[in-house]
């Protein structure tokens, strides 16, 4: 996609998204949360859902877990600015309970149109709920930080900002995890450049 169709889908989905009646979620939301950031980001965030502030503002990551998401983001050498920010679901579920799989299918396709539209390098799952879009059935315990190789990406699994905020131990393993990220970046890189120098389509990364 050219960088002014990438444009036009962003800002088309982001639209639906606004008047998005697909899920029982519109019926309780103040602002759908379509998401934001640098529509040719390297790296994309995917959390779980809208909380208050979020809902309030129309904007994905601004309450606590959000500011604490920014200060990962700055040990990673990265500002939002650099990365696209997005949620499994668009809109608040209600006193913030867990989305049900039915919201999660039903809002599954703006997610898909935004990932094809920026395509990045590298996916960072925030949580349980995006984590399983890629890893059904694994244990975040397990497999934080461990990057894998999907498709021309690497998507890597890491616990949700609002949970290691107030655990010691998950908040060093987050951290941790946020600074592998520039090493990622550069292995993304060096399999690229090895791929072109031998002529090879680089469709595939193969690095993990
Ligand atoms: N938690 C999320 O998962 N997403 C947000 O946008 C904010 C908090
Ligand atoms: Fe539409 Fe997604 Fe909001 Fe449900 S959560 S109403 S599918 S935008």
């Amino acid at each position: 996609m050219t960088i002014a169709e990438r444009e036009r889908e962003m800002q088309a989905v982001a639209e639906e998204v606004t008047g998005c009646t697909l899920c029982e979620l519109s019926r309780s939301r103040n602002h759908a949360v379509p998401g934001e950031g640098n529509i040719q980001a390297r790296v994309m965030l995917i959390g779980e859902g809208p909380g208050w502030h979020e809902d309030q503002q129309g904007r994905p990551f601004v309450g606590n877990a959000g500011k604490f998401l920014n200060e990962l983001l700055t040990k990673a050498g990265l500002q939002r600015d650099d990365v696209f920010i997005t949620n499994v679901v668009k809109c608040r579920p209600p006193g913030n309970r867990d989305p049900l799989p039915d919201e999660i299918q039903a809002c599954s396709g703006y997610l898909e149109r935004q990932m094809n539209a920026i395509d990045p390098d590298v996916v960072v799952t925030l949580g349980r709920f995006s984590m399983a879009k890629y890893f059904p059935g694994e244990r975040i315990s397990r497999i934080h930080g461990q990057a894998k190789t999907i498709g021309t990406r690497l998507v890597v699994p890491m616990y949700h900002p609002a949970a290691a905020l107030h655990q010691a131990a998950l908040r060093s393993a987050i951290e941790d995890d946020f600074a592998k990220l520039p090493k990622l970046l550069a292995e993304v890189d060096r399999v690229r450049e090895a791929a072109s120098e031998q002529d090879t389509p680089p469709d595939q990364l193969e690095l993990f």
